[in-house]
């Protein structure tokens, strides 16, 4: 008899490519997961099979799945007021102020759907206030699926011990040739690429966008010393600092990792966690650079039907408001480093040279002696290994990406999970990675 799951999954290459809403749900045809249910930190398959997630649906849920903080104050409000008119309403500014009560980096800001929109909207607008083109982005990152950001470098095909730069490709097919135009690429924590950058473009470059904790790459993180040298050239050339937070935002501090560095951008996205897993982003900053956005002649434009929709903003009203006025945080990251404990002890029983990356509450597992530096970095650890691990994990019922680059996300639910069948799962999931890999020739 056929599972429920190979049932939904051949219905669905009917209906959608590869089966699947967007690319990165598609793990194969044998392992594309279809979710019935989720509360607090549980996901529930279509074939009853349970998780404890680390996954988080790529990171927007901080307090739990199905909070019920959250879901009411949403449902009441939609209830109250509607989902859209298209007009202002007093709820936009209140999530604004709830948002400055965390940054100090935000003086305006502009609300959007996504991260990648909000990355849009950052980037038009330094474009429309310094007047110039140009932008860079740091290698391993990812900052949604518009055009200019959608180059990396080819590290797979690169030979890392070779002397040989790698190649700058495109994430996919559909990405004209000329969005690569303006863009330049650097390596994080190499100070000769990064003054190099600067003295080649320094006047034409508008913005450079990163994430100093990069949450597409392990969260393999800026040096402090090479993030404030960055800020300082960006203040000394005229360039605009975007640090996109749409992963590290409302996350790993309540200001997020600029509180962490205290090392602020001009400009700065969010999303993810703003909503806990409702969708709502926004955009802000400067309030000099803010204010070219506007419908005056020679403004910069910012729009979209669904902006600021109420379902979003309530659901960022209450959620940001739980991340302000109560322990949210002391319980994420008290769970985030008991389960780094535990996965500690697992590696380290197993003879693992192995090192964390970045904050509990959004960490990443190299299975190298020391932290990479940067994605180049990254390449050199065993990403194999790795990968076995997770899919020996998924088996036993522990949820998360199959791949190093993604970080293990903690949330407030996490705080109720049994950590000793976790200890007990990773030991057995990393014996049988371990005899994978030796009967591989
Ligand atoms: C740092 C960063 N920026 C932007 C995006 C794009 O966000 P979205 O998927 O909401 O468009 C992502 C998505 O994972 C991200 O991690």
């Amino acid at each position: 008899m056929t599972d429920i799951r190979s049932r939904l999954m051949a219905e669905a290459h009917h209906h959608m490519p590869q089966g699947v809403a967007e690319n990165y749900r598609y793990w194969g045809d044998e392992r594309t997961v279809f979710i019935q249910s989720a509360h607090g930190c549980t996901l529930t398959d279509v074939n009853n099979k349970k998780y404890v997630d680390f996954r988080l649906g790529y990171g927007p849920i901080i307090l739990g799945y199905n909070d019920a903080r959250i879901d009411d104050a949403v449902i009441n409000h939609i209830k109250a007021h509607g989902t859209l008119t298209g007009f202002a309403t007093e709820l936009d500014t209140q999530v604004v102020q709830d948002i400055k009560k965390l940054c100090p980096n935000i003086d305006k800001m502009r609300f959007a759907n996504s991260g990648t929109e909000a990355v849009m909207g950052a980037v038009r607008t330094a474009r429309g206030f310094t007047k110039r083109d140009r932008i860079a982005i740091v290698e391993g990152a990812f900052h949604g699926l518009y055009d200019e950001m959608m180059w990396k470098i080819d590290v797979e095909s690169w030979d890392p011990h070779g002397k040989e730069e790698p190649q700058i490709i495109p994430f996919g097919g559909g990405i004209p040739q000329s969005t690569r135009s303006l863009l330049d690429i650097i390596p994080l924590n190499d100070h000769d690429a990064l003054t190099s950058l600067f003295a080649r473009r320094g006047d034409s470059l508008a913005a450079i966008i990163l994430e100093p904790i990069i949450g597409n790459c392990g969260s393999i993180a800026a040096e402090p010393a090479w993030l404030q040298l960055l800020r300082d050239l960006c203040t000394r050339n005229g360039t605009l600092l975007i640090i996109d937070e749409v992963k590290t935002g409302f996350r790993v501090a309540a200001g997020g990792a600029q509180q962490l560095y205290g090392i602020y951008a001009d400009l700065t996205t969010y999303a993810k966690a703003m909503g806990n897993g409702y969708p709502v982003a926004a955009f802000g900053g400067r309030a000099d650079v803010m204010n070219v956005v506007g419908s005056f002649a020679g403004g910069v434009v910012h729009g979209g039907t669904y902006t600021a929709n109420l379902i979003g903003m309530s659901a960022a009203h209450a959620t940001l408001d739980i991340l302000t006025n109560t322990h949210a945080y002391a319980r994420i990251n008290q769970a985030g480093s008991t389960i780094r404990a535990i996965l500690g002890r697992v590696f380290t029983r197993a003879g693992i040279e192995h090192c964390f990356a970045g904050p509990d509450a959004m960490f990443g597992i190299h299975f190298t002696p020391e932290v990479p530096n940067n994605y180049r970095d990254w390449r050199r650890t065993n990403s194999s290994l790795y990968r076995a691990f997770a899919w020996r994990l998924i088996e036993h019922g522990v949820m998360l990406e199959p791949d190093s680059r993604e970080p293990w996300f903690i949330c407030e639910a996490h705080e109720r999970m049994d950590f000793a069948w976790l200890e007990d799962v990773a030991g057995r999931a990393m014996r049988e990675a371990l005899d994978e890999m030796a009967s591989i020739p």
